[in-house]
């Protein structure tokens, strides 16, 4: 049995800088990844997949999935038979700016990539996980990292190991697809120089506008997370709704998150930290 956890993935920043002819934006972000996320269990054997844990139900009402995608791709790109029994703990929620399916797709990547002796940097294994989505290849090597282009010509960063962070999701689901056609068309201009912390600090989320236009609670979730104490960077990730907020220390964390749940128990809540 092999278990790959896939690490709920956020964006410290995300600047939209033009759309593309093939209708994709180009973007420069900061990706960081989380100590928490889904967990992928691969099992020898005829291929299948199942799902369990708090958003399981959710996705199988769904149908596709990027697990058994990612196995197919697999397949294809090693030329081998497509097996395995696939069971995903799905325990983010889903559309929700966390990159909970492209972390799977990535995870379900790396677990059939140790099965078979095939090395990480394999470039077969990446060119996979850019077909399967812009953000898998980032979740493939699961390490904080600025990413152009679609988010897949990756330079890795580090800095923020080990900082507490807290996210929020008030209990929508947005697509990703909706809200870059929301986004105003300006070009606010790329990520600027220093470290980690720093280039997060000057950044933005160009995505925040267009999606509190189709999601206006996005808009309390931020204001929420922006009225607790001791925090570093607030701010939504991705194309939402999911907002996240860094703190000074493991106390301020949970404080944020005991007078949150407290103000509005139904929204969905994740103390952790940074990778
Ligand atoms: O690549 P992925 O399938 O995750 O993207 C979902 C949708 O988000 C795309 O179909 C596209 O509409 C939009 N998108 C975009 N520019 C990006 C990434 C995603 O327009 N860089």
């Amino acid at each position: 049995m092999i278990v790959e956890t896939a690490p709920a993935k956020i964006n410290l920043a995300l600047h939209v800088r033009a759309r593309r002819d093939d209708g994709y934006h180009e973007i420069e972000t900061l990706f960081a990844f989380l100590s928490d996320g889904d967990v992928l269990r691969l099992a020898p054997g005829p291929a299948s997949f199942a799902l369990e844990g708090p958003f399981g139900v959710i996705l199988s009402a769904e149908g596709d999935n990027l697990v058994t995608r990612a196995a197919a791709a697999f397949a294809r790109a090693f030329d081998l038979p497509s097996e395995g029994a696939f069971t995903l703990d799905k325990r983010l929620p889903v559309a929700s700016g966390i990159g909970g399916g492209s972390a799977d797709a990535a995870a379900a990547l790396r677990a059939l990539a140790r099965r078979n002796g095939i090395a990480i940097d394999d470039p077969r294994l990446f060119a996979c996980a850019d077909a399967l989505g812009s953000d898998v290849p980032a979740c493939l090597y699961g390490r904080s990292a600025l990413g152009r282009g679609r988010g897949e010509r990756l330079e890795p960063l580090d800095g923020l190991a080990g900082v507490p962070v807290l996210l929020v999701n008030p209990g929508v689901a947005v697509s990703t697809g909706a809200v870059f056609s929301a986004w105003d068309r300006v070009d606010r201009g790329p990520i600027g120089d220093g470290d980690l912390l720093e280039r997060a600090l000057l950044g933005r989320n160009d995505l925040e506008a267009p999606a509190r236009s189709i999601a206006p609670v996005i808009g309390e979730a931020l204001a929420m997370l922006e009225g607790t104490a001791n925090t570093r960077l607030v701010r939504m990730s991705g194309s939402g709704a999911t907002c996240f907020a860094l703190y000074e220390s493991e106390a301020d964390r949970a404080a944020a998150a005991a007078a949150i749940g407290a103000a509005r128990p139904e929204w969905w809540r994740l103390e952790s930290t940074l990778a």
